[in-house]
This record gives C-alpha cells, sequence and structure tokens, in this order.
C-alpha cells in the first residue's frame, strides 16, 4: 500500500511488514474453487458447550469492565489445566488473560525489550512476532535452522554467539513449530535455558501448538495421560526469565474469540497489568466464562481434534512422500506440513501456479524469513477428506508439472 502522500505517518508504523500469505490468498479468491489451506486454523466450529457458557453469562448481565488480568475463576482454572499438563502446581498470580495469543505476544515483546532491544528468532517461523516486534522498536534478528532428512534442527553455535552479544533481549522459541512442524527436544530446551541463565535474555516460549504431537516428536506423558511436546515448564524453576504465551484459539477451536494468556514469573504482576490496562484494559468477562469451559470441559473436543489431524497428517505426509519428489512432508508437531517440491526454489511463484494449475493454496514458505524461501505449507487441520482431496490435487500436479 502506498502510504506516500501521509508523510506524519509513524516510521515504524510505515515499516509494518504486509503479510506475505495475503497475495496467495487474494488470487485463489479471486480465481473460486480453490482448495485454500494456507490459513493456520482448522475447520471445526467452536464447540456448543464454549458457546453456552458466553450465552448464559452475557444473557446474567456480564458486560461491563472487568479485571485487567482476567477473572480470578479463569486464572485458577488456567493454573489447574497447567497443573494437569505439567505435573507442577503454578501459582495463579502467574497468569494474565490476554485478547489473543497475538495480544500475549505483543505484551511478551514490551514486557522484556526497549526500542533498539535484540530479539532472536529460529526461522523459518511465524512471521507475526518479528512484525510486532518492529512496532516495538526491537531488532530482531533471525538465526537459520538447519534442514535435514530427519527434520529441523536448532543451529545451536549460531545462537550461542548471537545471544553473547550486548544487547540480546529475548529469544522466541516455538515449540511445536509454526511453519516447520520442528519440536524442542528437552536437550534443546536444556541449552536454551541454560543460554538464557547465562546471558540474561528472556525466552518468549510460544507454546500453543504443544498438544499436537506425532509418532516422530519427542514427547512426554502429562499426569492426565495426553500425550505432548516437551516444555520449558518440565525444567524451569518459576523465576526464570521465561515468558510464556499461548492461546484458546488452536486447542479448541476458537480462532474467532480473540482470547489467549501469557505466564510469567509471579513478581511480574503488576508489569503485566498495566500493559493490559494500556492495551485493551481486559477480556470481555463472558469470554473468559467461555474459556473456563473449554479448560474445564474440552478434553474430549481435544481428543477428537488431535485424533483428526493425526490422521490428516498421515494423508498428506503419505501421499507426499509417495512421490520421491517432496522433502520435509511429515511435521513433527503443530498442524502444518512445510514441505519443499524437487527443482523449485521460489516458493511464491510455486504457490501461485499451484492456485492456477491445481486449484490449491498453500502459504508460501518465503513468508517465514529466512530458510523457507523454497518451502510451501499446507495447514492439515481439517476434515481428513478434504486433505485426501488436497494430497490428490498435489501429488497430480506434481506428477504433471514437475
Ligand atoms: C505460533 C503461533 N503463536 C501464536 C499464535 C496466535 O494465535 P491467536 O492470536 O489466534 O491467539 C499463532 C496463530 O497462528 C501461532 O501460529
Amino acid at each position: 500500500m502506498n502510504t506516500a502522500p501521509f508523510t506524519s505517518l509513524a516510521d515504524l508504523a510505515r515499516k509494518a511488514p504486509e503479510s506475505g500469505i495475503v497475495e496467495v490468498m487474494n488470487r485463489g479468491r479471486a480465481r473460486g474453487g480453490v482448495l485454500g489451506l494456507w490459513a493456520g486454523e482448522g475447520d471445526l466450529p467452536t464447540p456448543r458447550f464454549i458457546i453456552d457458557a458466553a450465552t448464559r453469562s452475557m444473557a446474567a448481565g456480564e458486560t461491563f469492565y472487568t479485571w485487567q488480568r482476567g477473572i480470578p475463576e479463569l486464572r485458577q482454572a488456567l493454573a489447574d489445566w497447567h497443573a494437569g499438563l505439567y505435573g507442577t502446581a503454578p501459582d495463579m498470580e502467574r497468569f494474565t488473560v490476554t485478547g489473543s495469543g497475538m495480544q500475549a505476544i505483543q505484551i511478551a515483546v514490551e514486557a522484556v525489550s526497549d526500542p533498539g532491544g535484540r530479539i532472536l528468532v529460529p526461522t523459518p517461523a511465524w512471521p507475526n512476532l518479528a512484525a510486532a516486534a518492529g512496532l516495538r522498536g526491537a531488532v530482531v534478528e533471525a538465526v537459520p535452522m538447519r534442514f535435514a532428512a530427519s527434520g529441523w534442527m536448532l543451529d545451536r553455535e549460531a545462537l550461542a554467539d548471537a545471544a553473547a552479544r550486548p544487547g540480546t533481549a529475548a529469544i522466541f522459541v516455538n515449540s511445536p513449530s509454526n511453519p516447520t512442524g520442528w519440536v524442542a527436544t528437552r536437550e534443546d530446551q536444556e541449552f536454551l535455558l541454560d543460554l538464557a541463565r547465562r546471558t540474561g535474555a528472556w525466552i518468549i516460549a510460544d507454546e500453543v501448538y504443544g498438544l499436537f504431537v506425532y509418532d516422530e516428536a519427542p514427547s512426554v506423558p502429562s499426569p492426565k495421560g495426553r500425550r505432548r511436546a516437551p516444555s520449558f515448564h518440565d525444567i524451569a524453576e518459576p523465576d526464570d526469565r521465561i515468558l510464556f504465551v499461548n492461546t484458546f484459539s488452536k486447542n479448541w477451536a476458537m480462532t474467532g474469540w480473540r482470547i489467549g494468556w501469557i505466564e510469567a514469573p509471579a513478581a511480574l504482576g503488576q508489569t503485566m497489568e498495566n500493559l493490559v490496562q494500556y492495551s485493551t484494559s481486559g477480556v470481555a468477562v463472558f469470554m473468559q466464562r467461555a474459556a473456563i469451559a473449554a479448560l474445564e470441559s474440552g478434553e474430549g473436543f481435544l481428543d477428537h481434534q488431535i485424533e483428526r489431524t493425526t490422521r490428516a497428517r498421515g494423508i498428506i505426509a503419505d501421499a507426499l512422500e509417495k512421490t520421491g519428489r517432496v522433502r520435509g512432508a511429515s511435521p513433527h508437531g503443530g498442524f502444518y506440513a512445510f514441505f519443499a517440491l524437487e527443482g523449485e526454489k521460489d516458493s511464491r511463484a510455486t504457490a501461485l501456479r499451484l492456485i492456477d494449475e491445481a486449484a490449491i493454496g498453500l502459504a508460501p514458505g518465503l513468508a517465514f524469513g529466512a530458510g523457507g524461501e523454497a518451502f510451501l505449507r499446507l495447514c492439515f487441520a481439517r476434515d481428513p477428506a478434504q486433505i485426501s482431496d488436497a494430497a490428490e490435487r498435489l501429488t497430480h500436479w506434481i506428477s504433471a508439472s514437475l
């Protein structure tokens, strides 16, 4: 968009990047009939019992300003849910409800980085963290991950070098990763925590896909028996410099609601309250009642979602691998296949061709930063039948066009 006539626009606002996925989406929408798997959300609507909790609350008149950090009942429910998942007994003082995972990230950046602070990001990565940090005037430094036959790996040496330089405010760690499906091992997390402790940097731990792990992933059973990715919760002390950002969007199919949370050392409570106060001033109570219902009664829905994504992942990974011309089709976690096609180096051009020639919409890897340029991201949090259709369109195109 040309903002040139508005010379008084703030530099940081002017420089905020456009999403690298939108061009492909626009082309797909204009063409029509395209199976769009470009966005990061599932196809299931929010379960009825969650909606009912919100409408009951609204009908009961819970429509007023509320606690900045979230109603105590939800903060306690978050603490209890964490206890069931990680076997710890966290103080509810650690939790602040936010108006989405995205806002949790924004607050995390505001909490730990002054303008000019450096935030290290292993890439490819979901681009919103870097954009939010940029709006804050922080300097984002990509530390590309290595891609091998076994999957993606942290470049520990490069991270250690980068973290040792002055002004490192934070390391952003998204595991399981959007887009790569990388799942940090306990050793990766021990390395990162040790690095943070030695350098004084914060870790911004984005574990929003922590329950979506597949056979090859390192995983840990929770006290409730649910399989999950290794977490910094497994190794950290309560006062380690870690800010966990999370969301109701993915686990409970609530992307449109805009509610998430941030978990921080309890001593930061007032800071969290202030950062919420001067942005959204809190999340609507009726949404928080819905969030409590999700945490307390959402296990069955979670089982259903995870069973579905596991099946869908199997369908797309098997089909792509069988072609012998695809690398990286079997993510260890998350709900995206992030793969490169033989001979195709420019993901933007490939994504546009796929729209026109195969009527399938994928996100170009270019949008996810250094290392992603040749890859395409496909979201498989869908009806497995739809993913079979996607697999057919893709494999047909690969055999006809590559
Ligand atoms: C890695 C990651 N973190 C955070 C979010 C934030 O989700 P939301 O803003 O919907 O809560 C997303 C959404 O796509 C994501 O992929």
